[in-house]
């Protein structure tokens, strides 16, 4: 049996992990924790809001199911981390907004760090046994969101409503927006390179629409491996809950005689400049991809609250990533103040926007 906590079960991943837990009985939910939303008898130990260690330490989990949207996840990733649980990391911000951090609470701890994005779970089966030196590159994949094509000015009057409908994968209200800005993209590299170890330069972007391949590594001999699904997120859910075992999921195999085309570009920086910006706040390193995260969330949500238009996301992250001193954290308390000196700096761009 293995001790699972899920926290952020209510969301679009809490609830897909939900099912892949209902049919493993080796899968024991002991806790689950939401936000805001009542959870009362979905675990024997439940939460909503607070700290949510506390609910941690009472459960004594093998694997912690980070789930949390946004850098409120921090404290779940950290936990698990320092400790030497086994952490399935779906929430890509706090890896991104706290990298140096997590990375030495996982050599203090000594656990395994399993990523649940689709893209960094392909990409971690792809390098799985290679030692660093065989890596010539790493390539993440991005459907290009439903904005794929449009230019700046067909841009600059889209609506949250139609920001939200993605056309691949059917995801939560943030990483959807950050999907339609290519900021999902940015903070995917930036998690990347803390997980795999890569330096940037080593990180590849490409669009490729339909999302069937999801990551390739390339080596030094001139192979490529790539890992290919349909876009489900049960299945690198399922992986992280699993490994080192690989448990069957209903979804469907690769219907490849059924005329599968598998169509590469490179991404339009210039319409959506979130890419490139999370790719400089990654190479100057510091607080600054804790400040693109930060300014990033603020902004998303002003977005969809009708506070700031589509394109000035970028602009607000932009502009927050040139007023933060991107000092590095030496501590927790110091990587706090960054994430709240930059919400401040976006907040302040956003009311005037
Ligand atoms: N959805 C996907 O397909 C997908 C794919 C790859 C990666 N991810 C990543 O997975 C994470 C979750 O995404 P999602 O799409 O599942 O988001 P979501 O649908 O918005 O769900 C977010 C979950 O986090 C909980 N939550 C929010 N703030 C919290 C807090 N302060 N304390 C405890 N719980 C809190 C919410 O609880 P309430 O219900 O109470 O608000 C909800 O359960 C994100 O980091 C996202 O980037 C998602």
């Amino acid at each position: 049996m293995k001790r699972v906590a899920l926290i952020g079960a209510t969301g679009s991943i809490g609830r897909q992990a939900l099912e892949i837990l209902g049919a493993h009985s080796e899968l024991e939910l002991v806790a689950a924790a939401s936000g805001s939303t009542p959870i009362e008898g979905l675990a024997p130990l439940t939460q909503t809001g607070g700290d949510l260690t506390g609910l941690l330490e009472r459960a004594e989990p093998d694997v912690v199911l980070n789930a949390v949207v946004g850098f409120a996840g921090l404290p779940v990733t950290l936990w698990a981390l320092e400790r030497g649980v086994d952490l399935a990391l779906a929430n890509k911000e706090s890896l991104v907004a706290a990298g140096e951090l997590a990375l030495a609470a996982r050599e203090r701890g000594g656990g395994r760090l399993l990523p649940v994005d689709s893209e960094h779970s392909a990409a971690f089966q792809c390098l799985e046994g290679r030692s660093p030196e065989q890596v010539d590159s790493l390539v993440l994949t991005a459907s290009g969101g439903p904005f794929r094509g449009r230019t700046r000015e067909e841009l600059e009057d889209v609506t949250p409503e139609e920001a939200l409908a993605h056309p691949t994968w059917s995801m939560g209200p943030k990483i959807t927006i950050d999907s339609a800005t290519l900021a999902n993209k940015g903070l995917e590299l930036i998690e990347a390179h803390f997980l795999f170890g890569l330096p940037y330069e080593q990180i590849e972007v490409v669009v490729h629409p339909t999302s069937v391949v999801h990551a390739l590594a390339r080596f030094r001999d001139g192979a490529a491996l790539a890992h290919l699904g349909y876009p489900d997120m049960r299945v690198p859910i399922s992986f992280a809950l699993t490994y080192p075992d690989r448990a069957a999921t209903p979804v469907a195999p690769l219907d490849l005689a059924g005329g599968l085309t598998l169509e590469f570009h490179a991404p339009d920086l210039e319409t959506f400049p979130l890419l490139a910006l999370a790719r400089e706040a990654g190479e100057r390193g510091g607080t600054y991809p804790c400040a693109y995260n930060a300014a990033n969330e603020v902004a998303v949500a002003a977005f969809l609250e009708g506070r700031l238009p589509f394109l000035r996301i970028a602009d607000a992250v932009e502009e927050t990533l040139a007023a933060v001193d991107g000092a590095a954290a030496r501590d927790l308390e110091d990587l706090v103040e960054a994430d709240r000196e930059a919400r401040r700096l976006t907040e302040q761009r956003a009311a005037i926007a």
